[in-house]
């Protein structure tokens, strides 16, 4: 080894030791008769001291020729540091090691951007020198607080009975809702590839073999447009059980969670996680993934509205519409300018305009003044005491406006409070419909993915009312954001060629693609059901960073693209023509 210790392990208990440490200049700091070095290694940051005059000339030339990032082997004293200079804010700020000798392993160029310091670099710079970005002390912090979370996890599936157990990345489709990724086969020209959008059929048929728990922390790969919380290749914590119902597998989630964030951030989560139907979160917040930090719950106010004569509410109460809205308690928070930014954003999301009523102890303003009967205000009016309600509201068709009223109540809440990213608040959302419509292709599709098990209780749906088809999913929320999700799976092949059909996937089409996994389901396919978790937005919620790019080593771009080695990048013409490839660009026109 080229050294007897980190640098992050040394302590008060060791002065007068002599050790030899190797790592990073962090920075240097001349103070004339006396030199500072902040070494630095992945355990953290020591000081160390250089007097050139108890040093030999050799000595001093080399400790006067380092550079921030050179890479240093030193040898030398620990000792106390004087009381003036001890640095609490370190761990190590009440020692120094004095050195005796020091050997220069290598040198380093001057950097494009600074890493002791913590200006605020653009992200672009980091990215092409992500081998530099991911030295700071912040990432390093991450992705350490990552690994040992992944250890944690690993551990408690292990002592669950789950088998770790690695599915393939060159396959077939695997249905998630995204575009494939997908490779070329040399060995079968004109037949490709596709890299896995999860290992779900694969869990499946290791329950269909006999594995009875898996878990894989699997990559996945999905071509869809990218955002903070979306990579083309992400890292899935993949559960597969057997002989379970979604209590067993939403409590064993818990379970895992509440154990992994107790040892890797000594926080005791509260389990169970809340349940919300899904219907009900739409209702009451608006979208399936709700943020439980703040209330601002939206509720519905039809009957109160029902005789009103303000036209637009009359014309949307007509065609079979609603009134819901939302009271925020600290009115006096929102100005006219905040209600107008409200009101420019339901217009956007294609509102007539946003409803509201300001009730104060002195009188009452709102748009609709004028037009509100006393009956309705008497009943919208705030509790006694109440100095400033503000009551927000949008007429019109119920999933309409649930959508449009959820951005809303999120905008609000960005307004009111300085939300804690650490408040963690999961809930599990269940009970969604299997199937939605989609008008574009004027068929069903699956909410989740076609595997999915609907409720035996809503099977009869399944002729004539796909709509009233209730699913065994239960998705994962952590403050607003999908943390994960899973579902009982159909474990019986009519009723999987069932569901096939109703998405109107032609039996030729479905045979070809998925009759593996049917004939699986024929052969003994034991009830099932499972879990991933998307570790990458977990870790980016946990850590409180905004983007998952904080807490992966080498993430991509917003384009897909890779700005340190290039990728995706061109290939070379034998390599196409080996694989029976020929590149057609659009012309420029068409780009
Ligand atoms: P699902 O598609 O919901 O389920 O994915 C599970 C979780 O993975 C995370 N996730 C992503 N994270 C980063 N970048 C992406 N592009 C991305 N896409 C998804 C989310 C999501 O909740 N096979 C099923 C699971 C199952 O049924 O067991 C599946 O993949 O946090």
């Amino acid at each position: 080894m080229l050294r007897t210790h980190t640098c992050g392990e040394l302590n008060r208990a060791m002065v007068s030791q002599q050790v030899v440490l190797a790592g990073w200049v962090f920075s240097v700091r001349d103070h004339g008769s006396l030199k500072f070095i902040d070494l630095r290694d992945r355990s953290g940051v020591i000081q160390l001291v250089c007097s050139p005059g108890e040093m030999s000339p050799e000595l001093v030339f080399r400790v006067n020729q380092l550079r921030d990032e050179w890479v240093v082997q030193v040898k030398g004293t620990v000792v106390l540091r004087p009381p003036e200079t001890v640095n609490p804010r370190i761990p190590t700020g009440e020692i120094e090691v004095k050195i005796s000798d020091l050997l220069i392993l290598n040198s380093c160029q001057t950097l494009p951007f600074e890493l002791s310091s913590p200006v605020q670099t653009g992200e672009t710079i980091r990215l092409v020198y992500r081998f530099l970005d991911l030295r700071r002390p912040q990432l390093q912090k991450n992705l350490l607080v990552r690994s040992s979370f992944v250890h944690v996890l690993r551990e408690f599936l292990i002592e669950e009975g789950f088998a770790e157990i690695e599915t393939p990345m060159l396959t077939k489709s695997t249905p998630e809702g995204a575009r494939d990724f997908i490779v070329p086969s040399r060995l079968n020209p004109g037949r490709f590839y596709a890299l896995p959008q999860s290992p779900q059929l694969f869990k499946q048929l290791l329950m269909v073999a006999g594995y009875d728990r898996y878990f894989q922390i699997a990559r996945c790969f999905r071509d869809e447009d990218l955002r903070a919380d979306r990579q083309p290749e992400f890292t899935q914590v993949d559960l597969e059980m057997s002989f379970v119902d979604e209590d067993d597998v939403m409590s064993l989630t818990e379970r895992l969670l509440h154990r992994a964030i107790k040892k890797t951030f000594n926080v005791e989560l509260k389990i169970p996680f809340p349940r919300i139907n899904y219907q009900q979160a739409i209702d009451h917040y608006g979208t399936d993934k709700p943020d439980l930090r703040y209330h601002l719950t939206i509720h519905d106010y039809t009957p109160v509205f029902q005789t009103s004569q303000v036209e637009v509410l009359k014309k949307a109460l007509q065609a079979g519409g609603v009134v819901r809205g939302f009271t925020v308690a600290e009115g006096e928070k929102i100005s006219a300018t905040d209600i107008q930014e409200f009101d420019r954003l339901v217009k956007e999301r294609g509102q007539t305009g946003l409803g509201w009523i300001r009730f104060r102890q002195d009188g009452l303003q709102s748009p609709l003044k004028k037009f509100l009967e006393a009956e309705t205000l008497q009943a919208l009016r705030p509790e006694p005491g109440s100095k400033n309600t503000l009551f927000f509201f949008l007429a019109g068709a119920r999933e309409k406006i649930a959508a449009v009223l959820g951005e809303l109540r999120t905008t609000v809440a960005e307004k009111l409070y300085r939300l804690d990213p650490y408040d963690w608040r999961f809930c599990w959302v269940v009970k969604f419909p299997l199937l939605e419509f989609d008008p574009e292709g004027r068929r069903w599709q699956s909410r989740h993915h076609p595997f999915t098990s609907p409720f035996p209780a809503t099977i009869e749906a399944l002729d004539g009312k796909p709509e009233e088809i209730t699913s065994r999913a239960y998705d994962l929320v952590l403050n607003g954001t999908e943390i994960g999700g899973g579902s009982i799976r159909i474990h019986q092949r009519a009723l999987q060629e069932k569901i096939f059909e109703i998405i109107g996937l032609p039996r030729e089409k479905y045979l070809k693609q998925f009759g593996f996994l049917l004939e699986a389901l024929d052969c003994g396919a034991p009830p099932h059901g499972g879990i991933a978790l998307g570790l990458d937005r977990l870790m980016m919620l946990l850590l409180g960073v905004s983007s998952i790019r904080e807490v992966m080593a080498f993430p991509k771009t917003q384009k897909g693209v890779c700005l340190m080695t290039g990728a995706p990048g061109e290939v070379d013409e034998i390599l196409l023509r080996e694989n029976r490839l020929r590149v057609e660009l659009p012309q420029k026109s068409e780009q």
